[in-house]
């Protein structure tokens, strides 16, 4: 039986316990609608959450004639070219597609963009009430920084960024069907963009990842084209919309409990083990991709069929008090703190660096006390 829950509604994202506690009251493996995928199978414990990211023999994110979960015969080409990532990659697609960026990802890379990332962090944050007071976090702050960071690691010139950064905000009111294809003409403008950035560097050089992309192209082609424009609208969502959840969801979250605000503020090497907390309670990645089951299996007491779909549910996982005592509290000095907010394949493990350098220096926005 389908268990209902509005995974779009305002009443979900301004409470997401509430349906998680209807879901697992349905018990650990539930079918639900999720906007696009349609009827599939969720999970809501943490462990069976690992269970099925781990498993990529019997949860793939692609079927056997290569089609990926969602996407459908009405969708623009250019959907299909974006979907066309490594996020949505088996292996040996995956580690092919991955190997271009690992150099990017290494924590060594990662650091030495520190002092740069704390700079545009410290700009944004002087600039946060330039405007009058109160000002808008998320539109000031939160999705600025993690797009100035990810242009400066993609290697688009400066000039280019409120161009790009305005089509980027553009594209995260994605709801449902209408809403994606209302989304086309600005996805295509992007898509236009970074062929003529991949252009203008094959032509006369350039830096970062577009560079890099290019290089490799070069040296004897291991991505097609359309794979490069799709590598460069992932590493453009992955690299911001989950930072500017993450932080706009950590700043609430203290503004609602200033106490904690306080007791942050008093020591702020405390910062790491509040910031991982913050990743599991406020899980800016509420699911991952979806999978496809590839034979008949049981889950968690349930018999799932080979072609069914299953999306584990990461915020379930998160709050899954198996996982963690009081799990439904927010306790910034939680120790262990398991959560699965970047999946649990490895896979997403680089992730963790960027953010937590962008989310450290938020946290002592001047926002945090006075909005
Ligand atoms: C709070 C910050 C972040 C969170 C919570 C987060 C979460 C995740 C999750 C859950 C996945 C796996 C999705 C799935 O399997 O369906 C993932 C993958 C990925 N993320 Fe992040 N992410 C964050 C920041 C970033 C940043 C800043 C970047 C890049 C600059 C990034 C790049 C990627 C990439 C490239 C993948 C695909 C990895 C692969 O398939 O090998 N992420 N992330």
């Amino acid at each position: 039986m389908t268990v209902h829950a509005d995974f779009t509604s305002q009443a979900y994202f301004r409470n997401p316990a509430a349906a998680i506690a209807k879901l697992r009251a349905a018990g650990p493996v539930v079918e639900i609608r999720f906007p696009l995928v349609g009827e599939v199978w969720t999970t809501t414990t943490q462990d069976l959450a690992n269970q099925v990211l781990r498993d990529s023999r019997t949860f793939t994110l692609r079927k056997d004639d290569g089609g990926v979960v969602g996407l459908q015969w009405w969708m623009p080409k250019i959907v299909r070219t974006i979907a066309g990532n490594m996020l949505s990659a088996d292996e040996p697609d995956h580690t092919r597609l991955r190997s271009i960026v690992d150099e990017a990802f290494r924590r060594r890379a990662v650091l030495e963009m520190e002092p740069r990332i704390l700079a545009i962090a410290g700009e944004l944050a002087g600039e946060l009430f330039a405007e009058g007071s109160p000002a808008d976090l998320v539109d000031r702050y939160a999705r600025r920084l993690p797009l100035s960071v990810i242009c400066e690691l993609l290697g688009l010139p400066l000039a280019d960024r409120p161009k790009f950064t305005a089509w980027a905000s553009g594209l995260t009111r994605f709801t449902g069907p209408l809403s994606l294809l209302g989304l086309v003409p600005n996805i295509l403008a992007m898509k236009r963009y970074m062929e003529e950035r991949l252009k203008a560097t094959r032509e006369t050089g350039g830096e970062g990842l577009i560079a890099e992309l290019v290089r490799v192209e070069k040296e004897g082609g291991r991505i097609s084209r359309d794979e490069m424009v799709a590598m460069l609208f992932l590493l453009l969502f992955a690299g911001h919309e989950t930072t500017t959840h993450l932080i706009s969801g950590s700043v609430r979250e203290l503004l609602r409990n200033p106490q904690l605000r306080d007791w942050l503020e008093q020591d702020w090497s405390r910062a790491d083990l509040a910031v991982e907390e913050f990743l599991r309670f406020v899980s800016p990645v509420q699911f991952t991709k979806p999978r496809f089951v590839r034979k008949d299996v049981e889950l968690g007491g349930v018999r799932l069929k080979k072609g069914d779909k299953i999306i584990p549910m990461l915020v379930a996982a998160n709050l899954d008090p198996q996982a963690n005592e009081h799990a439904e509290k927010l306790d910034l000095e939680r120790k262990p703190n398991r959560h699965v907010a970047f999946g649990a394949c490895g896979r997403s493990s680089d992730c963790r660096s960027r953010w937590t350098i962008e989310l450290k220096r938020a946290a002592r926005l001047p926002s945090a006390s006075r909005a």
